[in-house]
């Protein structure tokens, strides 16, 4: 079981506030997460805030207990992100990229159960075929599931995924949220994503954040969220949203609003 808390997240760069008192949801085990929000609105920020890599006032918990109670390798222990930029185009193989990466964490696993796991994570995201060659040869979408497959090798009970599948034809976004879910039923944890399509964070959300410099300006189910209203103050777009069988929103974005104009 895994209850992941973040309350009153301040953050600056400079002087510049970026982030307003943010107070999240808090997600019980089995959880996903959607944060929506338009460019620059604070979502990779808020992303770095709770993995501890940015300084936060706010008070973020795994169980309870902050990043100071459990120290950083046992707050890195249970919580991995995934940042938005996927791993250099570099002479490096994605299999040497992914044992460098778990010998340098010192993983509690043998070489022949992270062989395994590296050959079972490598064969769901369609990368075995790609293990050995140099990541400068891979396709942006091919290194952005290079950078998936390495937050997943460290299992944790957190996983934040910042824009996991921007770079992803149809199939691959799917086949990753599913995976993404999968794993959630299989064995328990949380997920927070920051995402821009409105259609996935319908479907694979349980619930969704909508940021909007730096402030909450919605949270809740995602019908209660990815509302006309909601999205025209947001992304300064006209859409109409429809329900689906299963009752989530389906939003057609119409046109962008010009400057000033209401929806
Ligand atoms: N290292 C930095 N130094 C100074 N300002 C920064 C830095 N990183 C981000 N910012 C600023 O913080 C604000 C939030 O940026 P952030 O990257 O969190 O937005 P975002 O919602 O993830 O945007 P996108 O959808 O484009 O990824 C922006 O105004 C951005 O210019
Ligand atoms: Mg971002």
């Amino acid at each position: 079981m895994t209850v992941f808390g973040a309350t009153g997240i301040t953050a600056k760069y400079g002087q510049v506030t970026v982030l307003d008192q943010v107070d999240l949801p808090i997600l019980n085990d089995n959880e996903v997460l959607g944060l929506l929000g338009p460019n620059a609105s604070g979502k990779s920020t808020l992303m770095r805030c709770l993995s501890g890599e940015k300084s936060t006032t706010g008070h973020i918990t795994i169980d309870g207990r902050t990043r100071a109670d459990m120290g950083h390798d046992g707050w890195h222990h249970r919580l991995a992100s995934m940042p938005q930029s996927p791993p250099n185009p570099s002479a490096l193989l994605p299999t040497e990229l992914m044992w460098s990466t778990a010998r340098a964490l010192d993983l509690d696993v043998s070489d022949r159960e992270l062989a395994d796991q590296i050959e079972g994570i490598f064969a769901r995201l369609g990368l075995s075929e790609f293990a050995l060659s140099p990541l400068h040869t891979l396709s942006g979408g091919k290194r952005q599931l290079v950078g998936l497959a390495l937050a997943l090798m460290r299992d944790p009970d957190v996983l934040l995924l910042d824009e996991p599948t921007s770079a992803l034809d149809l199939h691959w976004r799917m086949v990753v949220l599913d995976l993404v879910r999968e794993r959630l039923s299989d064995r328990g944890g949380v997920v927070v994503a920051a995402l821009h399509d409105l259609d996935l964070a319908a479907r694979y959300c349980d619930q969704i954040v909508l940021l909007h410099g730096g402030k909450i300006i919605a949270s809740g189910g995602p019908q209660h969220v990815l509302t006309p209203a909601n999205l025209a103050r947001v992304y300064r777009v006209e859409t109409r949203v429809t329900l689906d069988c299963d009752g989530r929103p389906l939003v057609q974005v119409i046109r962008p609003l010009r400057d000033g104009e209401a929806a």
